[in-house]
């Protein structure tokens, strides 16, 4: 199984260029089956996600052909299965929107329950909920989702909780009804907004997105469209960060700087240098850096998605910082390996009180999730000695080229 071994104490000085958005790209990919012609997807980024998103694609019936290694042209022209039950689908957490994009489409489908990163609970009965007020019938059974609608009809739709999943599933699946929804409380992340614009330029009616109220005016059908994802803000807020924990100096290309605020605004407060520009942001770190707190939330809050990284960031500046993590129930697994690089954490349930530390030392973690191991890498890039970091797979599914992107800014990191 490969490994990641990291040579710590490496200033990163450079630049680096930010990929297309994960969380768009897995929502948008779903998409361009509800259209019966030939999508062109630009920016996409190269990793395990979105491969897997393919597959599924190419086994329901589309085939997806790369011109280059971002651009991918997704070809459901002559109609594709509605039924979802393989392996690679229970292997992520967003062939959920496959249901939405499916219903859409053909007014039934039937897609194994999700898989991903474990935080908790991670349900889906708002999806659910939601589909079931458009008209839909839902079932469970043997772990599959079973939606079947003679047709959906649009209707006012309020989410319990903020849900980024929810609000892109029923958007997509509203995308297609007759007449009007409106959903209310929902998500404002950039990738719901991202989806919507994709789905407008397939000539769906959705006025809204990047607010709490999203009004879906349905439309028969979708003809093809050509978009490119935006830029991964996760990915972006990972090597923010890494600048700032290596008390470097890098320059953070291809990026919607506004989609940054709330993190910048709390490197700033940790004095981070922060100096924005169009399309990239420069951050310069001198240590020692000051603990602050940080409590998680939906956008435009500080991204739960960031949280392992800001706390790997946390313990080595100086004096007390709190973490509390709003969204996911448990989402500290990771905490446990970093004390075994010297990190002073306490969990109480949603809050993690952390005790800065002078520096990290070396040794062999695990990456518990996706995050988790991009967390791993920062703390071992800042480390005295050398880290092995274990459950690349993780890493994988999210960011592309990592050790490359980083080793071209003067890390020492080895695939192994
Ligand atoms: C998405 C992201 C994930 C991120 C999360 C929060 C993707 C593919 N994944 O996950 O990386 O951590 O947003 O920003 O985009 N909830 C319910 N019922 C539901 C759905 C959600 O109670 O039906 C709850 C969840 O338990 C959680 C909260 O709502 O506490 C937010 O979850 P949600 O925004 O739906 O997360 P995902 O879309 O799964």
């Amino acid at each position: 199984m490969e490994k990641l071994l990291v040579r710590g104490k490496k200033r990163l000085v450079g630049e680096v260029n930010i990929s297309g958005a994960k969380n768009a790209a897995v929502a948008v990919l779903p998409a361009a089956v509800m259209c019966s012609g030939v999508s062109v997807l630009e920016n996409l980024p190269d990793i395990e996600d979105v491969a897997c998103i393919c597959t599924t694609i190419e086994k329901l019936g589309g085939t997806c052909t790369y011109r280059d290694s971002h651009t991918l042209e997704i070809d459901c022209s002559k109609g594709i299965a509605y039924s979802a039950t393989f392996e690679e689908v229970e292997r992520i957490r967003a062939s959920y929107y496959f249901l939405g994009a499916l219903l859409a489409r053909y007014k039934k489908a039937e897609v194994a329950m999700p898989g991903g990163c474990n935080f908790g609970k991670r349900p889906i009965d708002l999806h659910l909920k939601g589909f079931r007020a458009l008209g839909a019938t839902v079932i469970e059974e043997d772990g599959v989702v079973k939606a079947y609608a003679d047709k959906l009809v649009g209707t006012s739709i309020y989410m319990d909780q903020v849900s980024v999943g929810a609000t892109i599933n029923v958007m997509l699946a509203a995308t297609m009804a007759e007449g009007t929804t409106t959903i209310e409380n929902a998500a404002k992340e950039p990738h719901v907004v991202d989806t919507a614009n994709y789905l407008n330029m397939m000539g769906a009616n959705i006025k809204g997105a990047g607010t709490d109220v999203i009004r879906i005016k349905g439309v028969s059908e979708l003809h093809q469209a050509q978009y490119a994802i935006i830029p991964d803000q996760i990915e972006a807020g990972t090597y923010m960060i890494a600048a700032a924990i290596t008390g470097g100096d890098v320059v953070v290309n291809n990026i919607i700087p506004k989609h940054m605020d709330s993190l910048t605004a709390k490197l700033e407060e940790m004095n981070v240098g922060i100096e924005e520009r169009d399309e990239s942001i420069r951050v310069t770190a001198t240590h020692p850096l000051r603990g602050i707190d940080v409590k998680t939330m939906s956008y435009p809050g500080f991204p739960t998605d960031l949280q392992p990284q800001m706390a790997a960031l946390l313990s080595i500046c100086v004096g007390k910082s709190v973490l509390t993590e709003n969204v996911w129930e448990n989402r500290y697994q990771y905490m446990d390996e970093l004390r075994k690089m010297g990190a002073k954490v306490d969990v109480n349930g949603r809050v993690a009180t952390i005790e800065g530390v002078p520096h990290f030392v070396g040794a062999e973690v695990s990456a518990t999730d996706l995050r988790a191991g991009a967390a791993m890498i920062l703390a071992a890039l800042a480390a005295e000695g050398e880290t092995i970091i274990d459950g690349l797979r993780y890493i994988d599914r999210g960011y592309e080229n990592v050790e490359h992107k980083f080793n071209a800014m003067g890390a020492d990191i080895v695939r192994i």
